[in-house]
């Protein structure tokens, strides 16, 4: 019996550090970098990695905590004759790419999927995990996104949904064991689009963190569709493995500063992977400022890793809460209507006594005491975000 205990408590203390040097580990805190899709497209090369490399030093945004530099789909070249992948020409040498990526103090991330063929009909990983995650561990590889895409194809062929959901799954365990048998720590980012609640079983695969949402744009409305349609996925993070809904656009162009402001606060609310997806080596001082702003960052960073929730919806006017490590919680409250609104919060309703301490994490000012309800006039599309304590 006694020895039956100490079998078991030695298996659990093995399973629970090996959970850890892949979970918990490798992203305690969400993600924090950039990615090429969002403003290269298929136009990324090995000149635009460095120089989002260079900009992410520059700009200041790795002293503010950004690491990942990730190439998205399009790197891809054909097999050689032992079917190892290549990139294409406009990779000439991806392990110079990561020796380079890695000198600046960063991180490299690569793209693939479980299909034959990625979203853009690049080749995909299908029959060739093991080799796959090799050549990336060779490169020095740190993050992998791995896009259901072309699996799909397969998945249709499947008898019923649940051999389908089951081909998805044992696809995602797959490559999460070719990553692990590498010996390297490598980020395992899943994007299947929040199908079959990939919340409930992302961690099950390895998955540091999962996509909840369909592809963001750069508009208001899509970014408020996809951010503002997390309330309840909460219980589903935290430290190792996050919710992940989409990409940031803050920069590109398709926003009014106030709703990138609106952006950047509801990804730090949800505890979101901050992943940029401007182009960082063209980018104005104000998107910096917006990138940047350490209250915001210490938000989506904040050590508990508790992602925060919808408390109240009302017309256009929405609240979300998270709390935070040290007792304090972030407060958004958000104009979803394109014209300016007087909102009226009341802390009470939020767990505070009558009066609280209020930060302003936009203006970087202090607000001092103030009591409920506090009546505020929001910009259309605005946000007011706040550190509250009592
Ligand atoms: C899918 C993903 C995007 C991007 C493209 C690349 O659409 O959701 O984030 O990776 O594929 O082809």
């Amino acid at each position: 019996m006694r020895l039956a205990c100490f079998v078991l408590a030695v298996l659990s203390l093995f399973s629970s550090l090996s959970a850890r040097a892949q979970g918990n580990d490798l992203a305690a805190r969400p993600p924090m970098g950039w990615n090429s899709w969002n403003h290269f497209h298929d136009k990324v090369d090995d000149a635009a990695v460095r120089a989002q490399a260079e900009a992410m030093v520059s700009s200041g945004m790795r002293d503010a905590g950004y690491t990942y530099i990730n190439i998205d789909d399009t790197w891809e070249g054909e097999r050689d004759a032992k079917g190892n992948i290549q990139t294409n020409s406009k990779f000439p040498d991806m392990k110079a790419l990561a020796d380079f990526v890695h000198s600046k103090g960063l991180k490299l991330g690569i793209y693939s999927s479980p299909g034959a063929k990625t979203c853009a009909k690049f080749e995909g990983s299908l029959g060739h995990e093991l080799q796959d995650a090799q050549t990336y561990a060779a490169w020095g590889i740190d993050y992998l996104k791995y896009d259901l895409c072309g699996l799909r194809v397969e998945m249709r062929a499947a008898p019923t949904p649940e051999a389908a959901h089951k081909m998805m799954f044992d696809a995602y365990i797959k490559m999460r064991d070719a990553l692990r048998s590498t010996g390297r720590p490598i980020v395992y980012s899943l994007c299947q689009y929040g199908n079959d609640a990939v919340w409930e079983w992302g961690p099950s695969v390895g998955g540091n963190l999962w996509r909840t949402t369909g592809d963001i744009t750069d508009k208001y409305a899509k970014m408020a569709e996809i951010g503002f349609s997390q309330a309840g996925l909460d219980r589903f993070a935290g430290p190792g493995h996050w919710n992940d809904p989409d990409m940031l656009e803050v920069g590109n162009g398709g926003m009014t500063t106030e709703e990138y402001r609106t952006h950047m606060s509801l990804w730090a609310i949800l505890a979101a992977p901050l992943l940029a997806g401007n182009d960082l080596a063209t980018m104005t001082p104000e998107t910096v400022a917006l990138l940047t702003n350490r209250d915001v960052i210490a938000v989506d960073q904040d050590a508990m890793g508790k992602q925060g929730d919808r408390v109240s919806a009302e017309g256009p006017i929405e609240v979300w809460v998270r709390p935070l490590a040290d007792g304090s919680k972030a407060v958004g409250i958000f104009n979803r209507h394109p014209s300016a609104i007087m909102a009226h919060v009341d802390f009470q309703k939020l767990g505070f006594a009558h009066a609280v301490k209020a930060k302003d994490l936009w203006q970087g000012k202090d607000l001092g005491n103030i009591s409920t309800p506090y009546n505020v006039t929001l910009p259309g599309h605005g946000v007011l975000f706040l550190r509250v304590s009592q």
